[in-house]
């Protein structure tokens, strides 16, 4: 099969863990599973475009972030193109030009890795598609899942929605280290729609990459425990996420926050990822919820910026507070509303 030029579109949403992965083996293998909520507004849209070249030995593309070439993220794409060769033997048979976009302000503090190197393996697997029309759409999807993760592991859950599972974890059916799954079993109503609102509280550069942070846990001394930890709270959510347990909800999520970063508070080197206002929110979060005994909680990744989740039927309620209260924490006022959504979508 030849195609000698075309061009595709997909965005893929961001994504936020619940179960939070920290910590990787050789080839983008977690140490430990995760689960999240795959995101609905924070998205990457990419356009791929593809014209058939000579195979000359080399990755010949280019890259257009926001309409405008970018060269300062070319490196990753080419590693990225590195990493996935194998998998896409078709690679240097074509130009590429990869056309790229977020819907979340640039530099926002929001890592757009996820949500990008979801977008852009999807692209790469309609190609693949197009040159091999026969594979099933769960090979298609596990596979765009399986490339995003040798791109950035947590992109791996942002091809689908609405919780997705990355990492073996023996009581869930189908979960592996490969790739995410969409989580099999039941779901309560009471997570249909549930909101994520991201407030930026600092828009900064991160101080920590992913992938240093990720290799903290070699040699961590609570290293060990926290992989253990990691599998049982997964296996606490099971029953969660089927009778809609907001309390215990609450509590495995927190908890899992604070110890995500309580990993990098005790790593060699250590870094506080916190700032003040991120700990003023945590306490108001706290306040709020004890005082009106309404379900909000926070959740963080390696960053100062608290993502307050809660259900759909307290939002008027929850929004009203964030606006009150915690906006003032927030660099120059600004939050995201988002929500629980369905992954990757063509066009
Ligand atoms: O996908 P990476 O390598 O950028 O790692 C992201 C890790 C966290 O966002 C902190 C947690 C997670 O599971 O998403």
């Amino acid at each position: 099969n030849s195609i000698d030029k075309g061009n595709f579109s997909w965005s893929a949403p961001s994504n936020i863990a619940l179960v939070k992965y920290w910590g990787k083996k050789e080839n983008q293998i977690p140490a430990n599973p995760s689960v999240s909520f795959t995101l609905n507004n924070c998205k990457t849209i990419t356009a791929l475009a593809f014209t058939k070249k000579q195979n000359d030995g080399n990755f010949s593309f280019d890259l257009l972030f926001e309409g405008k070439p970018k060269e300062d993220f070319k490196p990753k794409i080419q590693k990225f193109l590195e990493r996935v060769e194998v998998y896409l033997p078709f690679l240097k048979d074509y130009h590429f030009t990869i056309d790229t976009q977020n819907t979340f302000p640039h530099s926002s503090g929001i890592a757009s890795s996820a949500s990008g190197m979801a977008a852009l393996a999807i692209n790469f697997m309609s190609l693949e598609k197009a040159l091999n029309p026969e594979m099933t759409e769960d090979y298609f999807i596990s596979k765009a899942s399986f490339l995003a993760r040798l791109g950035s592991g947590s992109a791996c859950r942002s091809v689908k929605g609405q919780v997705v599972v990355w990492g073996n974890q023996a009581s869930i059916k189908g979960s592996t280290d490969l790739y995410g799954v969409e989580y099999p079993y039941e779901i309560h109503p009471v997570f249909k729609n549930f909101q994520d609102t991201i407030l930026l509280v600092d828009k900064g550069e991160k101080q920590v990459s992913s992938t240093v942070g990720h290799d903290l846990m070699h040699n961590h001394p609570f290293a060990e425990r926290r992989f253990a930890q990691a599998h049982e709270n997964l296996d606490k959510l099971i029953p969660v996420f089927k009778n809609g347990d907001l309390d215990e909800f609450i509590k495995i999520v927190e908890s899992e926050a604070l110890t995500l970063h309580a990993m990098m508070m005790t790593s060699q080197p250590y870094f506080i990822l916190m700032k003040p206002n991120t700990l003023q929110i945590i306490n108001a979060i706290w306040k709020f919820r004890n005082d009106t005994k309404i379900p909000v909680c926070f959740t963080l990744d390696a960053g100062a910026n608290v993502h307050v989740l809660y259900p759909n039927s307290v939002k008027e309620k929850v929004l009203q507070f964030i606006q009150a209260e915690l906006v003032g924490y927030c660099q120059n006022g600004q939050y995201l509303c988002d929500e629980i959504g369905n992954g990757a979508l063509l066009g």
